[in-house]
């Protein structure tokens, strides 16, 4: 996979509390393109962060991986892989298509630095992603960093399982 750079820190050093800051990562984590050797582990991080149905299996993570024009970023703390982003270019600009942490990391700031490494890999156009309705956490996170509901599907997830579009307006 091309097009990424690997962001470390600025001072992982640092005595004040991450600032959630676009540009800037939490302390002690490196965001970067996922390689072939890392896709069993980021399958099992997908076990452990959503429920079965949902969680993208080791074949799926390897099929996404090998598109050109899909980007897979994990985070990395200490040597172990604590998110991953999924994202890939659609015609009217780029889509997030996955994002996870491990439940052992989570409200640390990870899943805003892992979406904001997506925006910066998939440059061009607005950002959309598809959310559960009931996934209160995620659609916090998103609207904090700037997407806003678009319009509902009631069967998206299955049978009485609705999801929301969602959108940040990039110009
Ligand atoms: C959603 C998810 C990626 C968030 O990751 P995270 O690393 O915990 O997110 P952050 O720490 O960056 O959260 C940033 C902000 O988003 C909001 N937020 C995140 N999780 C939240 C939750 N469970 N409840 C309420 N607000 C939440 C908060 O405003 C939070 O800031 P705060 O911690 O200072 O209050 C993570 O909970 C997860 O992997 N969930 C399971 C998989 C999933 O639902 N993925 C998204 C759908 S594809």
């Amino acid at each position: 996979m091309v097009g990424f750079q690997t962001r470390s820190h600025p001072d992982s050093h640092q005595a004040d509390p991450y600032s959630g800051a676009p540009g800037t990562l939490p302390a002690k984590l490196e965001i970067g393109p996922a390689r072939a050797r890392d896709l069993p582990a980021i399958a099992s991080l997908q076990r452990r962060a959503f429920p079965p149905r949902l969680a993208y299996p080791l074949g799926t993570l390897v099929f996404l991986w090998m598109l050109p024009w899909t980007r897979l970023l994990v985070a990395r703390r200490n040597g172990m892989i604590v998110g991953c982003v999924i994202g890939d270019r659609v015609l009217e600009g780029s889509r997030i298509i996955n994002l996870a942490v491990d439940p052992a990391a989570r409200r640390q700031g990870i899943g805003s630095a892992l979406l904001y490494a997506a925006e910066d890999a998939l440059p061009g156009g607005d950002m959309t992603l598809m959310v559960q309705t009931g996934n209160t956490g995620a659609r916090a996170l998103y609207r904090r960093l700037g997407y806003e509901d678009e319009s509902e599907n009631p069967n998206y997830y299955g049978p009485g399982r609705p999801g929301v579009w969602m959108r940040k307006r990039r110009g």
